[in-house]
């Protein structure tokens, strides 16, 4: 983002937090921008923003420790409001002089789990939400703690295990929290940041949807000049979104390409093409390369070779293609912030991981072409909201993740065109009976997998010997871990039966009751 377009924002200087990326969230659920910047970058990211304020974060690292992670000085010296979480508490004290310790010297120990604090003293952190003398529920997570602060706090409210539970100093506008109101535990948490922010900081909270709508036209229109565009849509609602944005930007300088793997769900390519060229009129390329797939996945049954083989053919098809429609200086893609997110070890290593899960990978460099991520900023739900935005319809917005590689790392062993067309058909049964009991927003993902088992079974009066069909729904929050989602047992009788009699090929059905770890959502 340009300087200039930078809406009022708040800096999160990242300390190596795992819980870091929620600051980012209470912070854009109370209406302000903020972004993350590692500490090792975090001076760079304050003269490039020019924040209203900063929150310092936690960190598995202690304060006491030698080489722990500092704040740059100039950011106290800023004049601007700061939060320090937990470490970010205790890094602040330390630098501007107080003490910290670790647990096991002041004897106390650590304090993890949930915490009752109460108010000692009025603070603007807290005004409209707590009162002095109440008790409040909070999260707490911390070995250290501060043993003497430094000129200008005081403390506002205590816990048991921590007589700094909050401190402040209100001249400077300085506040440390020893809790963490960033999670969901504490449940006036989201509320606490609100008021840093807003109260504190002074920010409006009119950080919506329709302004970042406006801000990335804008930009798009500026970095893409007259200049083409090519974008592989996948029919998820990251590359969905990203291309009506940049179509809403740009025009038909525009142009989507969608291939047709044969491994897509049932009527998958039909809902794209009528979206996106009949409701959107975006042009639009659809690839018919099922015989290609098909025939290069013949014979493969490891999973690696499966995924190696379709992420290379859908390149080839994808810069053919590309290339038949005159090429194009600038690839489209729907990259979400949560992959750009640059995490740092605390130790201030290079540590420095950036997730790339997408199917056109690779395609920049070989094309020589520049990247387009007008959803870099935005978490997946923002982006959902951002697509209800542009009018997308629920069906697009709300949609279970998909992978790249499709049904064929949902058919484990070898993938035919018969065996697709079989899972297709019981996977789309599952959905429907998802949708009619009003689960499908409940649930992460949901889908079906052909197992290469065939069990025998009756039908009638005959002998069936056919596939087993197995069945998985987990809920999430990012995909990383997964929980089983709770069927009943009579919703999941009531899917094994509808598939084995409308499935020729399916006669009998299992449900996978693994968690992510130690299963992965996908089979393969
Ligand atoms: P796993 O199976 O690793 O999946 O637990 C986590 C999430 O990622 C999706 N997934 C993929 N998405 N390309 C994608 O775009 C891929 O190759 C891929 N593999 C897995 C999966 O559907 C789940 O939501």
């Amino acid at each position: 983002m340009d300087q200039e377009h930078l809406p009022d924002s708040i800096l999160i200087v990242d300390f190596g937090s795992q819980v870091t990326q929620l600051i980012a969230r209470r912070v854009r659920e109370a209406g302000v921008y903020s972004e993350i910047a590692p500490f090792t970058m975090a001076e760079e990211a304050f003269h490039r923003m020019k924040p209203a304020g900063i929150i310092l974060s936690g960190s598995p690292a202690g304060v006491p420790e030698d080489g722990s992670p500092r704040a740059p000085d100039i950011l106290f010296e800023a004049g601007i409001p700061i939060l320090g979480i937990c470490y970010g508490q205790q890094v602040m004290s330390h630098q501007l002089g107080g003490e910290v310790r670790p647990g096991h010297e002041t004897g106390e120990g650590g304090e993890f789990g949930r915490a009752y604090l109460t108010v000692t003293k009025e603070c603007a952190l807290f005004d409209g939400l707590w009162n002095v003398g109440e008790r409040h529920e909070v999260w707490m997570s911390h070995g250290d703690k501060v043993t003497r602060f430094a000129e200008g706090f005081e403390i506002v409210a205590t816990s048991d295990g921590a007589p700094f539970a909050v401190i402040a100093d209100e001249a400077r506008k300085f506040y440390g929290t020893q809790f963490h109101p960033e999670v969901v535990h504490t449940p006036d948490g989201g509320k606490l940041i609100a008021n840093f922010v807003r109260h504190v900081c002074g920010l409006a909270g009119d950080w919506t949807m329709a302004a970042y709508r406006e801000t990335k036209v804008r930009e798009i229109r500026e970095q893409v000049g007259d200049k083409r565009v090519i974008c592989g849509l996948s029919g998820g609602v990251d590359s969905s979104v990203a291309a009506i944005l940049i179509h809403e930007a740009i025009g038909d300088q525009l142009t989507c390409v969608f291939v047709d793997h044969g491994l897509l769900r049932l009527n998958e390519r039909e809902q794209v093409e009528t979206m996106f060229r009949d409701h959107y009129n975006i042009p639009l390329v659809t690839v018919d390369a099922e015989d290609m797939f098909m025939e290069g996945l013949t014979g493969v049954t490891d999973p690696e070779a499966k995924r190696k083989f379709i992420g290379k053919t859908f390149i080839d098809v994808f810069d053919a293609e590309a290339r038949n429609v005159g090429g194009a200086d600038f690839l489209a893609q729907g990259t979400l912030y949560p992959d750009v997110i640059e995490s740092v070890s605390f130790t201030g290593g290079p540590s420095v991981t950036i997730k790339s899960h997408h199917n056109v990978g690779g395609l920049p460099e070989r094309m020589n072409m520049s990247l387009v991520e007008p959803l870099r900023e935005l978490f997946k739900d923002e982006v959902r909201e951002l697509g209800r935005e542009l009018g997308l319809p629920d069906m697009f917005v709300g949609r279970h993740p998909f992978p790249g590689p499709g049904l064929a790392i949902r058919i484990p062993g070898e993938v035919t065109k018969e065996r697709c067309d079989i899972l297709r058909k019981a996977d789309a049964i599952y959905l429907d009976e998802i949708r009619r009991a009003g689960l499908y927003d409940a649930i992460w993902q949901a889908f079906a997998v052909l197992l290469p088992v065939k069990t025998v079974g009756v039908m009638g009066d005959a002998r069936t010997y056919d596939s087993v069909c197995g069945l998985r729904a987990v809920t999430s929050t990012d995909g990383m871990t997964a929980d089983v989602y709770p069927f009943d047992a009579a919703f999941l009788t009531g899917c094994a039966t509808r598939i084995v009699n409308e499935v020729q090929g399916i006669n009998r059905v299992v449900y996978d009751y693994t968690s992510k770890p130690p299963g992965t959502i996908e089979w393969e």
